[in-house]
């Protein structure tokens, strides 16, 4: 099989394939799984995908994953419809950067999101932030000083408050806390990141005296410009990334946008 071509995105913070994504065997999924380990999201352009075809597709990357705050779609279990509508006031669901559900005990490990409906080019755009770039590019000092700290991350943390509209439509009406500690250095075959929510971030699990400037400087390191790209959607692309490795944001509009998520336990 010829190898799979590819376009770097932006800041290299991850990559256009161009591939049909219907029906991939297992050498082009092992392919792709080495493409997505290395270069941490990619991005599929017009593959308007049948959710069977969608769901098979997610299949090739592990079992797919509960969302605790959502119902999934009501004919797709596995599907959950990620929504903007017109007559929404105030955030749109996900708007500000985060991997998603690090509050969890086993976050998942891959996230794909299909794009059902949008609006036109340029608005409602996803933005990723690649880790591998940002942990690479800290300043020594820090990289010693968050070696072995370990994050608490909260279901609560301030990604939440964009999520009240859709859990008032299709919640799953839990609205207890989820809390889970994770390490702040994290890596993907070797290459370390940064897996600091700031969305879900509430504190260190270890003593720290300088707690609050330290996650204030990293959320601010973590999501310069140089590491980020912003990605316009098509009807029918496909995005999937690596939460380890990736941070992403909902950016602002105003209008319809449907897309449906799968993540990968
Ligand atoms: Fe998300």
């Amino acid at each position: 099989m010829n190898k799979l071509s590819l376009k770097l995105s932006e800041n290299n913070v991850g990559c256009y394939i161009n591939t049909n994504l219907k029906n991939i065997n297992e050498e082009q999924t092992l392919e792709i799984k080495k493409l997505l380990n290395k270069h941490g999201v990619l991005f599929f352009k017009d593959q308007n995908l049948s959710p069977e075809e969608y769901i098979s597709f997610a299949s090739h990357f592990g079992k797919p994953a509960e969302y605790p705050m959502l119902k999934p779609h009501k004919d797709f279990k596995d599907i959950y419809v990620i929504e903007r509508k017109k007559t929404d006031t105030g955030m749109s669901f996900g708007e500000g950067p985060h991997t998603d559900s690090s509050y969890l005990s086993k976050p998942p490990s891959y996230t794909m999101l299909q794009a059902i409906n949008v609006p036109k080019e340029g608005q409602g755009n996803t933005l990723f932030y690649n880790q591998f770039l940002a942990y690479d590019a800290l300043p020594e000092n820090i990289k010693y000083k968050i070696e072995n700290l370990k994050g608490i991350f909260s279901s609560k943390g301030k990604i939440a408050q964009t999520r009240v509209l859709r859990e008032a439509e299709h919640g799953t009406s839990d609205t207890k806390e989820i809390k889970s500690e994770h390490r702040l250095v994290q890596s993907i075959e070797g290459r370390k990141t940064i897996y600091c929510s700031p969305g879900h971030i509430v504190g260190f699990a270890n003593e720290n005296s300088d707690q609050k400037e330290l996650i204030d400087f990293l959320i601010s390191h973590q999501t310069k410009k140089d590491f980020s790209f912003s990605f316009s959607w098509r009807k029918g692309d496909i995005a999937i990334w690596a939460n380890k490795s990736i941070l992403h944001a909902a950016t602002a509009f105003n209008g319809d946008r449907k897309m449906y998520r799968i993540t990968i336990q």
